[in-house]
């Protein structure tokens, strides 16, 4: 019998989950199904429920309803719980398993795809919402040099700091304090390019060789990788890698076998 899985969000119409999972599927030769469900604002838990109830093995969740789906999610994983946000469900016989691959699928995309090895580099991370609490630890696991903060109100940088502590020194501050960072890898977790916003980067923030890596995706050069490439990055992405190599660790976590992403974000660019 066909297994079901399905992304929950809302909205959800422009996921690219399904045709990610699809083409994973193929890939893979694994006999699933995937769909999308718009899961109502004040309905999460029961649209889950009925989902299961109808033999689903498994979900991905999307906004707003992460934080939901780490409340629901009987066994979470320590990534997920640090993270704040569970990206994964797997309907287990003794529980709901919760996980969240975002960080992992960012450390996968730049260290595998693009080749760029994280081990004793200088990282920093713009931001201290969500996005950049998702993937402090993956990048920690990697032992960078140094791992820093850069965000706009530094007292959110300085939360991080804290909460991650057991797990790595965290520098941080505003933009301008990193001035002369040199760093080798800049990654925007800000949600300013979902805007088209641009960032107010200091000057010397960029070291030789560097990747700049916009989290974002779909929309074309950011003003952030604008910036970027002027204030000397020699490479720059963005996040599409990212959404793919999440979903490539979901799709492990679900059926044991790991996809390769390149050939999806190839078909994605064309499409
Ligand atoms: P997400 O879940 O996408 O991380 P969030 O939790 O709302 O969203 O966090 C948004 C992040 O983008 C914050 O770090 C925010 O900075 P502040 O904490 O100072 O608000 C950052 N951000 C958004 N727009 C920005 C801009 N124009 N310039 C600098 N930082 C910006």
């Amino acid at each position: 019998m066909t297994d079901r899985y399905a992304v929950i969000g809302n909205p959800i119409a422009h996921s690219k989950s399904p045709v990610i999972h699809a083409a994973f599927a193929r890939q893979c030769g694994q006999d699933i199904a995937y769909e999308a469900i718009l899961g109502p604002l004040d309905g999460f838990r029961a649209a889950v429920g009925a989902f299961r109830q109808a033999s689903g093995k498994g979900m991905n969740v999307t906004v707003p309803f992460k934080l939901e789906a780490l409340e629901l999610a009987d066994k979470p994983t320590e990534r997920a719980r640090l993270a704040g946000a569970v990206n994964t469900l797997r309907f287990d016989s003794d529980g709901v398993f919760g996980d969240n691959t975002d960080g992992i699928g960012l450390v996968r995309d730049i260290r595998d795809r693009l080749g760029f090895a994280l081990r004793n580099k200088r990282i920093l991370i713009l931001g201290a919402g969500g996005a950049a609490r998702g993937v402090v630890l993956p990048l920690l696991e990697e032992g960078p040099a140094q791992l820093a903060i850069a965000n706009r109100s530094v007292e959110k940088a300085v939360v991080l700091k804290t909460q991650f502590a057991p797990f790595g020194e965290l520098a941080t501050g505003g933009f301008a304090d990193f001035a002369d960072g040199r760093f080798d890898l800049v990654i925007n977790a800000t949600s300013a390019s979902l805007g088209g916003e641009g960032l107010s980067l200091p000057d010397g923030l960029f070291g030789p060789g560097a990747l700049a890596y916009d989290m974002v995706y779909g929309k074309g050069t950011t003003p952030f990788l604008a910036d970027a490439r002027r204030l000397g990055a020699v490479r720059v992405a963005d996040g599409l890698g990212m959404l793919v190599a999440q979903a490539a660790e979901s799709f492990f976590l679900w059926r044991a076998v790991r996809p390769d992403t390149a050939p999806v974000i190839a078909m994605l660019q064309g499409g």
